[in-house]
């Protein structure tokens, strides 16, 4: 994995697929304990919207790995006076080894990208969530021994997190469903980009019905109805996205062991219910520790530790 030294992480297909299963293959060896790696690097955290799970496992990650933290948030920062983000990339490249953003737009991240030569890791912009991604697959290999062979059927909106895990199953040849209401699908680019990653070795489904689409699955993952920056859309959108709630009757669709994944933060009974986050066939704790481990193996990858 060397070659990906230094190189910036703003989306999931920046990796190929033999590179997304040799840092899987690196998080469970670092999460057994099988590999060791020790740095002393500087990872800054740029983080323009609310994280609990991505802020605190990067830093972490980091901790475990030797090295340092420095949480830049806009609020304490000139980023959130204003200050372009051309000086800012510039500025931070001379302090740090790796910089973490988490932003609206998609186009601020390649702007980072552009100006600094750090590596630059997309942690969830309005486009991608593709930290997210490496953590499910993680979680789908840890449950089913396998990634090959599965259907992974998302409900709900057509967001950031749906988008990263249409490229990277795409990428890993996993069959993927999308059942989401008129108007709210998938970005159209990623889904030709997807299309054209998956070309004959997995199959896209794009779906308005939820019933469908999770017939007979092996993984039954959903997310917010109305993501960070929409909150005053999720009035409206609630009944829209009602017949895609996962409760127990839509999970009685799916194979008898199928696992449910969430991304969380969850809305206990609008698109998950209480029962189902609670119930045997959730794995989203788990799936929540391994963004931990994930991104450790990112971290190790990026910084040319391994
Ligand atoms: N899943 C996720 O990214 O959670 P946070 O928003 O808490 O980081
Ligand atoms: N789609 C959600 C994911 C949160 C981790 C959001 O962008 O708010």
């Amino acid at each position: 994995m060397k070659e990906l030294k230094g190189q910036d992480f703003l989306g999931i297909a920046n990796f190929s697929a033999n590179d997304i299963r040799d840092l899987l293959q690196l998080a469970g060896d670092l999460k057994s304990g099988k590999t060791t790696i020790t740095c002393n690097k500087i990872l800054g955290l740029l983080f323009y919207k609310a994280s609990t799970r991505t802020r605190v496992s990067f830093t972490v990650a980091m901790y475990q790995l030797g090295g340092q933290v420095i949480d830049l948030n806009p609020n304490v920062t000139q980023v959130g006076r204003g200050e372009p983000i051309c000086d800012t990339a510039r500025v931070l490249d001379r302090y740090l080894d790796v910089l973490a953003v988490r932003t609206f737009k998609q186009e601020d991240l390649e702007t980072f990208a552009k100006f600094a030569t750090i590596p630059i890791i997309n942690a969830l912009s309005d486009l991608e969530h593709p930290c997210q991604i490496l953590a499910d697959l993680m979680t789908i290999q840890e449950c089913f021994g396998t990634l090959s062979g599965l259907t992974v059927t998302y409900l709900g909106d057509g967001n950031n997190v749906a988008n990263s895990l249409l490229l990277g199953c795409a990428l890993l040849g996993i069959n993927v469903r999308f059942a989401t209401p008129p108007g709210y699908e998938l970005d159209d680019k990623i889904i030709e980009y997807g299309r054209a990653i998956a070309g004959d070795r997995s199959e896209i489904i794009l779906t308005e019905d939820p019933v469908a689409a999770v017939k007979g699955v092996q993984v039954v993952y959903t997310d917010v109805w109305a993501s960070m920056g929409q909150e005053n859309m999720a009035d409206e959108r609630m009944p829209i996205f009602q017949p895609y709630q996962v409760n127990g009757a839509l999970l009685n669709e799916a194979d008898p062991d199928a696992i449910v994944l969430h991304c969380l933060p969850a809305h206990r009974d609008e698109e998950i219910t209480d029962a189902v986050i609670e119930g045997k066939q959730s794995r989203v704790w788990d799936q929540a520790e391994n963004r931990m481990h994930a991104q450790k193996a990112l971290l190790a990858t990026l910084l040319g530790l391994v």
